[in-house]
């Protein structure tokens, strides 16, 4: 079955892989809309061998569309998402607009595909970029022994903030090695050989917007209110592929050597695990332009008998966005 895919965000780092994951994919498009703000109309943009010319997002641009993939921010889903759903497509949404909307399903293709069925708006929304990696490493074990308890920290990468703030980094690194200050009109502040808190404080709480997301979108997406979530986001110097490390605990005791058997057959899951041979452990530089979460690190706790610590690796950009987005729509697509 052929059918006609709005990127909308087309010319954003997310935008533009979604592009090169439905060409790589082969997904059975007749025709793919390549839809951004009135600043890129016209612009050419290179796609299965060829060019697409962007166009403006409007309303009326969503007709005769099966699948909007939206990567514009929340403002934008918020106003076109459900135009284009009442055009009969199916909207994959990647900002936050519609995450928490209790008539949307949150969804990661192998976490909870299941819940994409029942889409009473006629849209779908892609969780958060750890929130994604951190489910996709952690489902075989919560299946298994049913989680309690997580304790997160990230290591994010500048381009989950978009294209200008990876461009940024990139201005910074060559301003710091010319002695001259580092620009910082994207980021909070030098990012470049330095760490950073970059996310906006949530009324009423000390967690950020970014911590909050990792726990409601996590309960959210594995069905369980009663999962604690202990996060700390921050912005690390590295362009693209988001770190975490995780404590998990579990409803009965789990041990390294379940989980690494538990995590060789995930679906999704790249087990990579032999931290003491130079270089064969998770970094963002194995993660970019792959398709799988890296997982390795898997160790018993010390402290706390029958939890896991493990440390999960993805890029950002694909999993965390892009190809999840369109791993969805293949899965409805059957
Ligand atoms: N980066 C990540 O790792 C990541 C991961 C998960 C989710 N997301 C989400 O994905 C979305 C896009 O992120 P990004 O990182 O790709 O940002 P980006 O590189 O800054 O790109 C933003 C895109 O949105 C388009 N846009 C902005 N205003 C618009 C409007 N009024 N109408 C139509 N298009 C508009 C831009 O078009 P112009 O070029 O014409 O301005 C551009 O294509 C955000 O909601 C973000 O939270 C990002």
């Amino acid at each position: 079955m052929s059918c006609v895919v709005a990127v909308v965000g087309a010319t954003g780092v997310v935008g533009r892989e979604m592009l090169r994951t439905l060409e790589a994919r082969r997904f059975p498009a007749s025709r793919v809309l390549a839809l951004a703000s009135p600043r890129s109309a016209g612009r050419r943009l290179p796609f299965a061998g060829g060019e697409i010319e962007v166009q403006t997002a409007s309303p009326e641009a969503f007709a005769g569309v099966s699948y909007a993939l939206f990567s514009a921010g929340a403002t934008t889903a918020r106003e076109l998402g459900p135009a284009a759903a009442a055009h009969g497509a199916v909207v994959i949404d990647n900002s936050s607009a519609w995450r928490m909307d209790p008539d949307v399903p949150l969804v990661v293709p192998e976490v909870n595909m299941h819940a994409a069925a029942k889409r009473p708006r006629g849209i779908i929304a892609n969780p958060n970029c750890s929130t994604i990696q951190m489910l996709v490493a952690l489902k075989p074990l919560h299946d298994a022994a049913r989680i309690r308890h997580i304790v997160v920290s990230t290591y994010q990468a500048a381009s989950g903030k978009g294209h200008a703030a990876m461009e940024e980094l990139l201005a910074q690194n060559h301003a710091l090695a010319n002695g001259s200050p580092p620009p910082a009109a994207i980021l909070p502040g030098q990012l470049a050989l330095n760490v950073l808190m970059d996310w906006k404080a949530s009324p009423g709480s000390d967690y950020s917007e970014e911590e909050l997301k990792m726990v409601n979108e996590t309960r959210k997406i594995l069905s369980d209110d009663g999962i604690a979530v202990s996060p700390t986001t921050v912005r690390v110097p590295v362009v693209t592929g988001h770190s975490e490390a995780i404590h998990v605990q579990f409803h009965r005791p789990m041990d390294a050597v379940e989980a690494r058997r538990l995590l060789a057959s995930a679906p999704g899951v790249k087990l990579f695990d032999e931290p003491y041979a130079p270089g064969r452990h998770p970094q963002p530089i194995h993660a970019v332009g792959s398709d799988d979460v890296f997982v390795g690190r898997v160790r018993d706790d010390l402290g706390v008998p029958g939890a896991i610590n493990l440390f999960v690796v993805a890029d950002n950009l694909r999993k965390g966005a892009a190809l999840n987005a369109v791993q969805i729509a293949e899965g409805l697509m059957g």
